[in-house]
């Protein structure tokens, strides 16, 4: 296995958009020979940079360390590689593993079955060697292998992470359409917010996007609460200087922040679950919840970022979605001017009825769902443009 100081090459999955922030990002724990994908960035590092990368990264899903590469045109290709890589480096017949499969323009199409023949493989030569096997633990594995085919090219790698890494250990209490930890860090660092001044998400759920930007501004790791990572198991575990990392994380908190970041929802459900969810995050004195429409909220500064994720009529039914996302374009030019307003929306055609001007549009995915991120610059006396084409409120 690894010694402290070799270098060894790196994979980080990422969320669709998110790519170029996350060179950003690896590149600030040490990482070097940064190479971005489709969704990945690959890199080089030692032990101390993948242990960084997994406490620091907020865009991270995964952080994996390949460990082979080969032609898997077919299963028993599939099979007979897995079976040739020395499996006993990394765990024994008395421990457990699990097998994640990910497929792309490839033969083998499909993903448990891919696990399945991969984990046979694995068992099967432990058996014939030692007559007894390693049994299979989905959840907390000693090991957690990672195969992805693409064009019949498998890369297997072992998942450094365990749980995906948007699984921060702050959100026990979920809303109806909670945002991915990743995806709510992401939008944030896309706004280009300065982590030093107001922030306000105006229709706040369970309270992701102010409890990451409260973190970030905090400079908490995203990583500090969980419990644990794929890598504290592996043979070459660190323990003393995985701890000397969590406690520079520790020292290098801000204990408060000298702007006001506000959490705006109807539901008083949400703001409990929001309140509930920013205590986990230890970072419920720096932000003001408001269990009201934000309609009848107004805010002490007009001038702030705001990035907030509204209903899109698939997941959460509104009885009137249409008024609601006029009644954000009002609220945003009557209350906000000076602001930049950043909304997360998978509905096109509500979209319009905000009749503002966007100026960027930038593509992601809130899971399955293609989403665009609109950005409106709200100048002192920026005019709400509603023109009324056949009867309806049109996109400018
Ligand atoms: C898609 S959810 C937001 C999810 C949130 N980003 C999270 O991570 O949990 C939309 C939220 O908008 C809230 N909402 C809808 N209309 C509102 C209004 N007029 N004023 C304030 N909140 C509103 C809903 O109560 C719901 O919690």
């Amino acid at each position: 296995m690894t010694n402290k100081k070799d270098r060894f090459p790196m994979s980080a999955k990422t969320s669709f958009g998110f790519e170029d922030l996350l060179v950003e990002e690896l590149g600030k724990v040490g990482a070097i020979n940064l190479k971005k994908g489709t969704r990945i960035v690959h890199f080089e590092g030692d032990l101390e940079t993948m242990y960084r990368a997994n406490l620091y990264s907020r865009l991270a899903l995964r952080i994996l360390k390949p460990i082979k590469s080969f032609p898997a045109g077919n299963e028993q290709q599939l099979y007979d590689e897995i079976k040739k890589i020395d499996w006993s480096e990394y765990l024994t017949e008395n421990d457990t593993l699990a097998v994640d499969a990910v497929t792309s323009y490839s033969t083998l199409t499909h993903t448990l079955y891919i696990s399945l023949k991969t984990k046979d493989a694995i068992v099967d030569q432990f058996r014939e060697k030692t007559g007894v096997r390693p049994n299979v633990d989905l959840r907390f594995p000693k090991v957690r292998i990672n195969i992805h085919i693409h064009q019949n090219i498998a890369s297997v790698s072992l998942d450094s992470s365990g749980d995906s890494l948007h699984k921060r250990g702050y959100r026990s209490q979920q809303g109806e359409a909670p945002l991915n930890e990743t995806l709510a860090a992401g939008m944030i660092m896309l706004s280009k917010w300065d982590r030093a001044s107001n922030f306000t998400d105006i229709m706040c759920g369970s309270g992701t996007i102010v409890i990451e930007a409260a973190m970030m501004a905090r400079n908490i790791a995203p990583g500090i609460f969980r419990n644990e990572f794929g890598f504290e198991r592996w043979n070459d575990y660190d323990a003393e200087l995985w701890k000397s990392l969590l406690d520079e994380a520790k020292q290098n908190e801000k204990p408060s922040l000298d702007f006001s970041i506000t959490g705006i929802d109807r539901s008083h459900q949400a703001i409990r679950n929001s309140t509930e969810n920013a205590k986990e995050a230890g970072v419920e004195n720096d932000i003001d919840f408001h269990a009201m429409p934000f309609e009848d909220y107004t805010p002490k500064d007009s001038v702030q970022t705001i990035v907030t994720n509204p209903p899109y009529g698939g997941r959460i039914t509104d009885d009137d979605l249409f008024n609601l996302y006029k009644n954000i374009g009002d609220q945003l030019k009557l209350k906000y001017s000076g602001s930049n307003a950043w909304i997360l929306t998978a509905n096109k055609e509500a979209a319009k009825n905000i009749g503002l001007h966007a100026t960027a549009k930038i593509q992601l995915y809130n899971g399955a769902l293609e989403c665009r991120m609109l950005k409106y610059e709200l100048y002192r006396g920026t005019k709400k443009i509603h023109k009324i084409k056949d009867g309806n409120n049109e996109e400018v």
